[in-house]
């Protein structure tokens, strides 16, 4: 269920071994692949898309990051992360993934259904479950072996799990992020996370020609007052250094995201299987989200091969748990980085609070080292 980066990546590790599977998404092809959202793949991510062999296109275009910077009015402090842990970052927009993804798993054969509605997910606590779907004008319905929900945050796996079986913990903040797309070379060769005291901001980038930026806005703002050139202000103001300028340009694209923070546990019941932000949403600071989309598709992925191969359920049992002890860590340390940066409307001391921190991070060894290990991602073998 879904054709996000959690479905196409189980989709097309499954077929790897020749287990079949089919891809049912509800948008069409053209409306998935132009989705502007995250940018920031982990080291583990971009391996995986080699392993898979869709991972040309990025390393050609991808940008491959070394480090980070803080900044705060009067100080920028970088944060060497390849120094520190020896693992990367790489800039390239998950639209790109989604489309090198399914272009590879459309050409070896794989099957994926566009527009397929009024979804219903059946009998999955037995050994025979069924979807039952409307697409291209009739009523389908599919027998299988195992459903994986990876239809985001909005969908309907999580929901077709009865009540009573699943704990949810959810946090709303209550400000969200106002980010743009915009025609313009980025002012700074790695991405700057801005604390400043009309708020957060953030400068990142798609490609040497596009920049991509955040500001942080009230939880109800509405967009509408946020013409082009005010955005442009706000921005230089809030990423400020001295003899520095961030390049603006033509904006060809803006939005608003919620910043929330949700958990459901276990991320499984009988034969079905939840993964990506089906089964847990970060907030954005620290770009977690689509990494750890992928990571829950690889160890099913894992779990599921051992199955046909060996008829153990052991990997398919313990899914959840090994899941959501990455989960909980990225949760941790996007909870971490957003109370760090951003103002959380608890007055001056808290604000101290953030700069002492910042300050400390600069100064330790151990606490950038600790921020650059969460960054970069721990490696994959830590989860089994
Ligand atoms: P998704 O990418 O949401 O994919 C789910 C798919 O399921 C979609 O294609 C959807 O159309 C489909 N679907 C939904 N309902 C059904 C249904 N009933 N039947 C069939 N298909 C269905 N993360 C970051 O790290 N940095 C960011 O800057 C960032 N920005 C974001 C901005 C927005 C607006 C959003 C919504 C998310 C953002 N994220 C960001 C999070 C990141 O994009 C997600 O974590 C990532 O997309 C998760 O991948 P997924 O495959 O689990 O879900
Ligand atoms: C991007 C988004 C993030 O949430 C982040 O922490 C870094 C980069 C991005 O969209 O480029």
């Amino acid at each position: 269920m879904g054709a996000g980066p959690a479905g196409l990546t189980l989709a097309l590790l499954l077929l790897r071994e020749g287990i079949e599977s089919i891809v049912l998404e509800d948008r069409d092809r053209d409306y998935i692949e132009r989705r502007v959202r995250a940018g920031l793949l982990e080291q583990n991510t971009v391996d995986l898309m080699r392993e898979l062999g869709v991972g040309d296109r990025l390393a050609r275009e991808g940008l491959q990051h070394d480090g980070i910077n803080l900044r705060r009015p009067g100080c920028t402090q970088h944060i060497p992360i390849t120094e520190l842990t020896g693992r990367h970052v790489t800039i390239y927009g998950q639209q790109e993934v989604v489309k090198d993804m399914l272009a590879a798993l459309l050409d070896r054969g794989g099957e994926v259904q566009f527009e397929a509605s009024d979804v219903g997910l059946h009998d999955f606590q037995t050994e025979q479950p069924r979807i039952t779907y409307r697409a291209e004008g009739g009523s389908c319905e599919l027998r299988c072996d195992f459903i994986a929900g990876c239809d985001g945050f909005h969908g309907v796996s999580r929901d077709a799990i009865r009540a009573g079986v699943l704990t949810e913990y959810e946090f709303v903040y209550p400000f969200a992020w106002l980010g743009v797309l915009a025609e313009a070379p980025p002012a700074t060769g790695e991405l700057i996370y801005a604390w400043h005291e009309r708020g957060f901001a953030l400068y990142s980038m798609r490609s040497p020609m596009i920049s991509r930026l955040y500001i942080q806005v009230p939880a109800d703002e509405d967009i509408g007052q946020w013409r082009d050139d005010r955005i442009w202000e706000e921005l230089q103001v809030r990423l400020a250094a001295e003899g520095w300028r961030v390049n603006d340009g033509p904006i060809s694209e803006k939005g608003i995201t919620p910043m929330r923070t949700f958990v459901c546990e276990p991320m499984q019941c009988g034969n079905l299987f939840l993964l990506g932000d089906a089964a847990h949403i970060v907030p954005p600071t620290g770009a977690k989200g689509l990494n750890l989309a992928v990571n829950d598709s690889r160890l099913l992925a894992a779990a599921l091969i051992s199955w046909y191969r060996s008829g153990s359920r052991s990997g398919l049992d313990a899914y959840s748990e090994a899941a959501l002890r990455r989960v909980w860590r990225a949760q941790d340390f996007s909870n971490y980085m957003t109370q760090l940066l951003h103002d959380l409307g608890r007055g001056p001391f808290d604000r101290k609070l953030q700069l002492s921190r910042l300050e400390y991070i600069a100064r330790s060894q151990a606490a950038a080292c600790s921020l650059a290990e969460n960054y970069a991602g721990l490696p994959a073998e830590a989860d089994f």
